[in-house]
């Protein structure tokens, strides 16, 4: 018999999320809204589309493996060298790679509890140890698991310690951190460390106190930023992500690690279109954005305790109620991410989608959380 190595074995399953044109025929309903994922509600942007038709014709061909064209025209947004930069099949393959290229079996990688729920897999599978650092609380009086703990984090890492995630702002929780903590942390991280500043909801952040890890990087070779094209950018059905390293070794080692060709012709095209759009993302954005504020306000006013968001998601930290409410809430046709025992991760939709989600929390009568969700 064959077997997985034991790392392998011991990964969670892969649980789809729910598909809701399959829930809206289970509960019979015409429509089931997702707000699972963290996509953004609007459709392709017409550019993207366009610039999928013309490559379509093209895909008998494997595509560019060094996606120069793509990698050239971050280069030039982030006035950076193209060597600074790697491109990959989605961030969290980058994730995955820079394990591959920075982690030896038993060494560590470094990040905050609750985060992104790939950094402790992408560890298990490199044979590293997750050094899971926890979120402190963040506003008085709220039990909800806020914030990064920077100086925590920089006291975890060791001489094994050769990665450590900052997911900024941090999924799920919403919270980012400011400039000034996050330069103290900079400079206590020993230079044979490499900080990972995971900022695939950038984007979305209003506060001008929220460092651009692009800029903060600059003139620290141990710091690289991972950014998206799934969420602000609306191509999470392509799969591409990027990384901006201030050191080029650092880049070209994700580079190497790239399975080949992973980044398909398709996806390139869509991301060189994607960006010379920005104006429009950045409408876009700013629609999310108000539409956040305004999904904020609404929770708030009916009594439940919401931490201000810097991302395109909101957290509502239900402790135990998490799984239930979260079915609860398919029940009325609406998807959103439960982590058990620690809370519910919203994605904010389009109004009418928020609206659907809002009804349903009505209709199940959101006093029955107030006892975990002490009122603002
Ligand atoms: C914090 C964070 N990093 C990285 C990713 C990966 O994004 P993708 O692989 O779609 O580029 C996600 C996706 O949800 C995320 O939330």
């Amino acid at each position: 018999m064959v077997t997985a190595r034991p790392a392998v074995q011991g990964l969670p399953a892969y649980k789809p999320g729910r598909n809701p044109a399959d829930l809206a025929r289970e509960i019979g309903v015409d429509r089931a809204v997702k707000l699972a994922s963290n996509e953004v509600a609007f459709p392709p942007l017409p550019a993207v589309v366009q610039a999928l038709t013309a490559a379509a014709g093209e895909t008998n061909r494997y595509p560019d493996n060094g996606a120069v064209v793509l990698t050239r025209a971050l280069a030039d947004r982030y006035g950076v060298d193209p060597g600074q930069v790697a491109t990959g099949c989605g961030a969290v393959t980058i994730c995955q790679q820079l394990a591959q290229a920075f982690n030896d079996p038993g060494s560590s990688i470094a990040f905050a509890w609750r985060s992104f729920e790939m950094y402790p897999l992408l560890a298990q599978v490199a044979g590293a140890r997750a050094v899971q650092v926890p979120l402190v609380p963040g506003r008085p009086g709220s039990a909800s698991p806020d914030t990064h703990d920077l100086e925590a984090l920089a006291a975890a890492i060791d001489d094994t310690t050769r990665l450590v995630f900052v997911c900024n702002p941090n999924n799920p929780t919403g919270t980012a951190v400011r400039r000034a903590e996050l330069e103290r942390f900079l400079d206590a991280v020993p230079a044979s460390t490499l900080v990972v500043l995971d900022e695939a909801y950038r984007e979305f952040v209003t506060d001008p106190d929220v460092p651009d890890g692009i800029e903060l990087m600059r003139g620290r070779p141990n710091v690289a930023v991972l950014r998206t094209f799934s969420k602000a950018w609306g191509l999470a059905g392509l799969r591409v992500g990027y990384l901006v390293a201030e050191d080029p070794a650092v880049a070209e080692a994700v580079r190497k690690t790239l399975v080949p060709f992973s980044v398909s012709s398709l996806a390139q095209a869509a991301a060189v279109a994607a960006l010379a759009s920005e104006e429009e993302v950045r409408a876009r954005c700013a629609a999310v954005v108000a539409e956040r504020d305004r999904l904020t306000t609404a929770l708030r006013e009916r009594g439940l305790d919401v931490a201000d968001s810097q991302a395109n998601f909101v957290w509502l930290p239900v402790g135990e109620q998490a799984a239930e409410l979260a079915s609860a809430l398919e029940a009325r046709a609406v998807i959103t991410r439960p982590f058990a025992g620690e809370g519910v991760r919203v994605t904010v939709g389009s109004p009418e989608e928020d609206d659907v989600f809002l009804a349903a929390l009505d209709d199940l009568g959101v006093a029955a959380l107030r006892p975990v969700m002490p009122a603002v």
